[in-house]
């Protein structure tokens, strides 16, 4: 976020909130679907893509790359260039403040022979680390050059890929992803090793459309495919995104809230599980953890309703399957009798902003008893929060949380930089002005 940013004050809920909402679409799913359309040849309908920042940085990229595009307000339709017919763009390929268009993409780019890409984007992209793709790619023969061999600016040099065993150093999707996606367009079968489970929405798209995939305990397989089609598909809500109102209704007395249409797979409802854990009333269909691999993403919809929260202790198994709500399972631990523990969390420091520092400085700054910690943090529960100003440093999640923050808090709270809020939910406020009237 480069532009000044947007302040605005979140006043301590009036009442109850009550009603229902509806979640953005879900952006990962988003971004795969644009991207696999795009790998494609046949016009592929997609209803419901997500409208916000990160995910129209994915629709601009594989235009760029020679996919057609025609948008007609109701759905996106995406034909695309073929697994091997990306063309080679006239600029660099702005993800802008996306981190999963910047893993996954040269994914597939790594394959197109004689041809060079280059990605970068905003300020907060540029800090992000782009090794842990580099070195994947670059056992399967990929040419790429980032800089200082650790960022953005990265320089991908199409050519031959092989198929690769490869064992994940961390539980990524971005990198599961990118490595899959290149296994689509490389010689021999391709296998990656999850250290525990990450979102499978690339799995579940690459068995839609007829890939032949196999997963045997952590290992997940690839063939190479000749060409892929992906059926048309709707795209289900964000439970990142519906994870904000549901804290909402568990910290704001009396509130009850309905969110519909909510991507149920198990791999994205971690935060639910611990939410429930800590004593949190959430109705609502979910897949169970561990289900059998299917091709689609279930929906369904969810209630949240105000009750007492006891603490809980969150540790490395967990972190993957609720990666993007740790500092929302920081703000419901500031409302917590007890010390909530988040543990084995040392991806949070390679997010759009390093979210261990930034959720305690930022849940400090509003009266929480919080400690950072290498990996984590430790919340002590204070019995709710006093309010004050949280700075987003342009982190759309870290906005969003100042904002529920707000809600729950004693005095209100100021976020500076709201309009980050708009790289996965642009219709935040007005949902918000909704679920308050
Ligand atoms: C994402 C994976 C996660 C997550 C990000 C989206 C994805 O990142 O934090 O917001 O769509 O694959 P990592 O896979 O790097 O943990």
């Amino acid at each position: 976020m480069t532009a000044a940013a947007a302040r605005r004050r979140f006043a301590p809920a009036a009442g109850p909130l009550t009603g229902a909402v509806r979640a953005p679409a879900d952006k990962s799913i988003s971004h795969r679907a644009a991207i696999l359309a795009a790998m494609g040849e046949r016009p592929v309908r997609i209803e419901g893509y997500l409208r916000a920042a990160d995910t129209l940085a994915t629709l601009d990229a594989v235009r760029a790359l020679g996919a057609n595009i025609d948008d007609d307000g109701e759905a996106v339709t995406i034909t695309g260039v073929g697994l091997r017919g990306a063309r080679e763009p006239a600029a660099a390929i702005d993800v802008r403040n996306s981190g999963t268009l910047l893993r996954l993409l040269p994914g597939w780019l790594a394959s197109q022979p004689g041809r060079t890409f280059t990605l970068d984007g905003d300020e907060s992209i540029r800090r992000r680390p782009v090794d842990r793709i580099v070195a994947p790619l670059a056992l399967m023969g990929a040419a790429i050059e980032a800089c200082d061999g650790r960022t953005a600016p990265l320089v991908v040099h199409g050519g031959a890929l092989h198929g690769i065993e490869y064992e994940l150093p961390v539980a990524s999707a971005q990198i599961k992803s990118a490595v899959l996606l290149a296994g689509l367009v490389a010689e021999g079968p391709t296998t990656v090793i999850e250290p525990q489970p990450s979102r499978d929405h690339t799995e579940r798209m690459f068995m839609s459309m007829g890939v032949t995939l196999r997963r045997a305990g952590a290992r997940i397989t690839v063939e190479p495919a000749d060409l892929v089609a992906l059926p048309d598909l709707a795209i289900p809500g964000d439970p990142s995104s519906a994870a904000f109102w549901i804290a909402a209704a568990l910290l704001v007395p009396g509130s009850r809230v309905r969110i519909d249409n909510v991507a149920g797979n198990w791999t994205r409802t971690g935060f639910i599980a611990i939410a429930r854990r800590m004593g949190a009333a959430i109705e609502g269909l979910l897949e169970p953890a561990g289900a059998p691999w299917s091709a689609g993403e279930p929906a369904g919809s969810l209630t949240a309703s105000h009750g007492p929260l006891a603490a809980t202790t969150v540790g490395e198994d967990e972190v993957a399957l609720a990666i993007d709500e740790l500092p929302l399972v920081a703000l419901l631990g500031c409302f917590a009798e007890g010390d909530t523990v988040v543990a084995g969390a040392a991806e949070l420091r390679v997010k759009e902003t390093d979210r261990i520092a930034t959720v305690a400085e930022g849940l400090g700054a509003l009266g929480a008893r919080i400690e950072a910690t290498a990996d984590g943090f430790v919340v002590h529960g204070s019995g709710g929060l006093r309010g004050g100003v949280l700075r987003s440093h342009g982190d759309h999640r870290l906005a969003m949380l100042g904002a529920i923050a707000g809600l729950a808090s004693r005095e209100g709270v100021e976020v500076d930089g709201i309009d980050a809020a708009a790289v996965s939910y642009p219709g935040f406020a007005a949902d918000l002005e909704r679920l308050s009237r």
